[in-house]
């Protein structure tokens, strides 16, 4: 049997859709789409949304425009599973879960959580100004969109490496912890493209929203050419030969060309073209590229309750997916129907044999004391008092660490010593041999222990 490759990939609908979003994960998404060995999983990450966006007209905006976006480019919704987010609850439920296992630590790593803080530091801002647990979590939701499909691979862009890492750290742990051996969750790897691994914008530096040199993708050949024509070149006059290595508006160009297509517009760049004729030679290109999907793009844009259809269908079948796989997730965790379950006592299944072992407990004074109980149950010491909790389990430590063990006789009873302080003492015995018994059972008990810990 082959196993089919999960592929799976989002967008964050907060802007509107273009070129670099096309070129990196949309053209890539649909082509991969298309191997009858694969099962795509795309959708719309409008919960990511909201972490950056609290403009719901622009959230709505996007969603649309994002979903006609994919349709136009002839994503085939009978043959992927294609969705919004926010209509799969199951997402939001396995984030919980793996919430409740994420290191806070590995969070705090975040590129986009830590460059909000350098700002709000470098601004002499408290250092979580502005930050929201949303933002802190992202890579939590997001690892959640992945697991939650046991997605092989992951179609991203670089900026979006660390949080596939993050998603694969998560799950590991994850398997870790509840898989008895096997695996709950795929660990996916990220699926970059690489031919346009960065697409440059209209100043050279990646095409990215945040810089605002982006082409638009369908708004209108208006706002294409606009765009095009705010293309930064150098200076170099028409009729001037012009290297295409150096210049980001070829990169752009071979980006959607076909081989002869790149070599003749290469060529006309070393004789001479001049930037304005290059421009339309891009923009040509484009359009020829573009033009049929834009119209696709409009009509759907102005029918919404086709798209509301297909992404009504495309959550069916996500659901389909999640909510049987979801049930495993909570089983493994322990959260189940009572009638499924058999009661095993806890403490019978931690520890099968009975062994010494310390108990600390608190005074009514504040303080804090530990005794060591023998196998059986019997008291074998006391400690002293002690002002906190981490000073009685560094007394414990110190028992357990198989040290030699500082031993004092007084009359009828005995005492444990540390550093020349007195940490714990024994009951008063009746006589001497009952003393020394009580020693013995002692030493036995912390050797037991220490040998209980190097095995388990
Ligand atoms: N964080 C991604 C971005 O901004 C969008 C996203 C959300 C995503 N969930 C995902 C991408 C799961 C891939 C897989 O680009």
């Amino acid at each position: 049997m082959t196993i089919r490759t999960h592929i799976l990939t989002g967008i964050t609908t907060t802007g509107t859709p273009h070129l670099g979003n096309y070129a990196g994960v949309i053209r890539p998404a649909i082509i991969a789409s298309q191997d009858a060995n694969t099962d795509s999983f795309y959708f719309l990450a409008d919960y990511h949304a909201l972490i950056k966006c609290n403009d719901p007209q622009r959230t709505k905006n996007s969603r649309m425009q994002i979903a006609a976006t994919w349709l136009a480019c002839g994503l085939d919704v009978n043959k992927v599973t294609f969705y919004r987010q926010s209509d799969i609850p199951e997402i939001l439920e396995l984030t919980w879960l793996l919430t409740c296992i994420a290191s806070k630590g590995l969070l705090n790593r975040a590129h986009a959580y830590k460059a909000s803080v350098d700002r709000n530091i470098e601004n002499g801002e408290d250092q979580d100004a502005g930050i929201s647990m949303g933002l802190y979590s992202y890579p939590v939701l997001m690892a959640a969109d992945i697991l939650m499909f046991n997605a092989h691979k992951v179609l991203v862009g670089r900026d979006q490496i660390q949080h596939i890492e993050m998603a694969r750290d998560i799950g590991q742990r994850f398997n870790h912890l509840f898989g008895k051996g096997k695996e709950c969750f795929t660990i996916p790897e990220a699926l970059i493209e690489n031919s346009v691994a960065t697409l440059p914008g209209l100043d050279g530096r990646k095409m990215s929203k945040s810089y605002g040199n982006t082409i638009p993708l369908f708004t209108g050949a208006k706002d294409m050419m606009d765009a095009i024509l705010r293309i930064v070149t150098d200076s170099s006059a028409p009729g001037k030969a012009k290297n295409p290595d150096s210049s980001h508006l070829f990169t752009l160009f071979q980006a959607f060309a076909s081989k002869t297509q790149k070599e003749e517009f290469r060529a006309e760049l070393l004789q001479g073209l001049s930037w304005s004729e290059a421009k339309n030679r891009l923009f040509q290109l484009l359009d020829c590229h573009l033009g049929e999907a834009r119209e696709r793009y409009h009509q759907l844009m102005s029918r919404p309750s086709d798209m509301e259809d297909f992404l009504l269908l495309g959550a069916k079948k996500a659901r389909a997916v999640a909510i049987p796989f979801l049930a495993e997730i909570r089983e493994a965790v322990g959260i189940c129907s009572f009638v499924k379950q058999t009661v095993i006592p806890i403490e019978a299944k931690r520890n099968p044999i009975k062994v010494a072992h310390f108990v600390s407990f608190r005074e009514n004074d504040g303080s804090f004391r530990f005794r060591l109980l023998a196998a059986d149950g019997e008291q074998l010491l006391l400690s002293c008092k002690f002002v906190d909790g981490k000073a009685a389990n560094a007394g414990i430590k110190h028992l357990q660490s198989g040290n030699t063990l500082d031993l004092r006789i007084e009359a009828t009873t005995f005492s444990v010593w540390l550093s020349d302080v007195m940490v714990a003492c024994s009951a008063t015995f009746a006589d001497n041999t009952s003393r020394d018994m009580a020693i013995t059972s002692l030493r036995v008990a912390l050797a037991s222990i220490e040998n209980y810990q190097a095995k388990n």
